[in-house]
């Protein structure tokens, strides 16, 4: 069920002053240099779940165009239940590498970066059979929607070999030297699918009518990647209501519920709430002007991010679909900043407008947004027609999964490139590429970049 919304123009602002999000904020061992946050974005430029140069470059772009902290596109966890697609991000042995690149491109550029720790669960993503074998979609009930199946329920022992997967994909962005992860309970996806009463149908302690009872996976998994983690290490939380495959989703009815949501996890763990909307002006309940995130922050001393179609006109979703999103400028900024100094929330995360703008913070702030490159609906390869040509070309999708294992093995092998400056070679290349992705736009067909980052 999708809903169609109506869009609202958003009223010219003047003038307006974003330097209050360009204070620190400190979180844990963490120290982040502005309120400014680059959220999970799939890109598709994952082969067999390992990050291509290609996005080690766009991440590394957004740290020097403004960001503070990238949050990488959703990264299944070692599970093979978790996704059967390989041009999905996953954490893994076979990725680790890949990953260590990516966050030391972060790291340099002088930003941070977390994970987002994955799990699709009933939702039918399609993929290669081939590629995981043993893939079997599991979920609370078996459903994606209310009332559609997909997969089976998970049994108790399936559910902890879940758990344990989301620990060893934290235990592995710690290793690579992530600043922390993100747990991906939002949009209709495992995590979220307990928490989501339609879709939730247990009565084993992991469902039930009170949140607190859907809750229960969900803030076994923060608390068990807390235990496994150090002091320092950040754990984020990313919840909605909305789901991709229903804008009006609710998975809870009224502000104590998400106060006993919020404050369950934040017990569990969490660091972080990472409150996901469509549009971040937008009333979750009558009688107050609050958003989710606003409401969520009214309930914890944890630090809170809002998003929702900042700098746009149109939802992610309207982009996703295809249809064209309008900058908005300055327009809503004032409403930006006057939800932000009324304390709703501590951090930002700007999504569809960086992958537009590499520069787009920078230009923001220095009130150049007339200079500002525009985000395009075709720029970031939407998911429905990238799954939609991975079915109909199963051929190309397992050698390009297989492409970047078969120039690591000629690497190591020293076949090809003696010397290792194959890796530089292809740094440069990528660096290029993404530069005039961000210059003049995603060319409609692209083809895989030959080198991974895996050495
Ligand atoms: C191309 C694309 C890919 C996305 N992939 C993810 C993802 O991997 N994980 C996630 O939590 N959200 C994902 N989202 C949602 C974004 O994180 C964000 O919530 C959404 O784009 C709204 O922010 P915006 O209006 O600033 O774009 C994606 C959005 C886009 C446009």
């Amino acid at each position: 069920m999708r809903v169609t919304d109506i869009e609202e123009t958003a009223a010219p602002a003047a003038d307006y002053d974003i330097t209050p999000l360009l204070q620190p904020l400190a979180i844990r061992g963490l120290r982040l240099r502005n309120r400014f946050v680059m959220p999970g974005m799939q890109r598709y430029w994952c082969a067999d779940g390992a990050p291509d140069l290609r996005l080690r470059e766009y991440y590394r772009r957004r740290v020097l165009g403004g960001a503070s902290l990238i949050i990488s596109e959703s990264c299944a966890v070692d599970h093979p239940s978790a996704t059967k697609n390989p041009t999905f991000a996953r954490i893994s042995p076979d990725t680790r590498e890949a990953w260590r690149s990516c966050v030391a491109g972060v790291h340099e550029a002088g930003g941070a970066m977390f994970l987002q720790l994955w799990h699709q669960g009933a939702v039918n993503y399609g993929g290669d059979a081939e590629s995981n074998p043993d893939f079997v979609a599991l979920s609370p009930s078996g459903l994606s929607h209310p009332g559609e199946s997909f997969g089976r329920a998970a049994t108790v022992a399936e559910l902890d070999s879940i758990k344990q997967s989301f620990v060893q994909g934290a235990l592995d962005a710690e290793e690579i030297g992530a600043d922390g992860v993100e747990l991906h309970a939002a949009h209709g996806f495992l995590l979220d699918q307990f928490l989501w009463p339609g879709t939730n149908l247990r009565t084993d302690g992991y469902g039930g009518p009170a949140i607190t009872d859907r809750a229960a996976f969900v803030a076994e998994v923060a608390a068990a990647v807390r235990a496994a983690t150090g002091p320092d290490f950040v754990i984020s939380v990313r919840i909605s209501q909305w789901k991709e495959s229903d804008y009006d989703a609710k998975i809870v009815e009224k502000p104590d519920e998400l106060g006993d949501l919020v404050t369950m996890l934040r017990a569990a763990g969490a660091d972080i709430f990472h409150v996901s909307a469509r549009r971040f002006w937008k009333p979750e309940w009558d009688g107050s002007d609050l958003s989710l995130a606003g409401w969520a922050k009214s309930f914890t001393d944890a630090p809170v991010i809002a998003i929702g179609s900042i700098g746009l006109d149109k939802d992610v979703m309207a982009s996703l679909n295809g249809e064209e999103a309008e900058q908005t400028g300055a327009s809503r900024i004032d409403e930006l900043m006057r939800r932000f100094n009324r304390g709703d929330f501590d951090l930002v995360a700007v999504g569809r407008s960086q992958i537009g703008d590499p520069e787009w913070i920078a230009k923001m702030t220095d009130h150049k947004i007339s200079d500002i490159r525009a985000f395009r609906s075709g720029d970031p390869w939407l998911s429905h027609d990238v799954v939609g040509g991975l079915r109909e070309q199963p051929g190309d999708r397992r050698e390009a999964a297989a492409r970047p294992g078969r120039a690591v093995a000629e690497e190591r092998a020293g076949a090809r490139w003696p010397g290792g400056h194959r890796r530089e070679v292809d740094a440069a290349v990528a660096e290029a590429r993404v530069a005039q992705h961000d210059r003049v736009g995603a060319p409609q067909v692209e083809q895989p970049l030959a080198g991974s980052v895996r050495s």
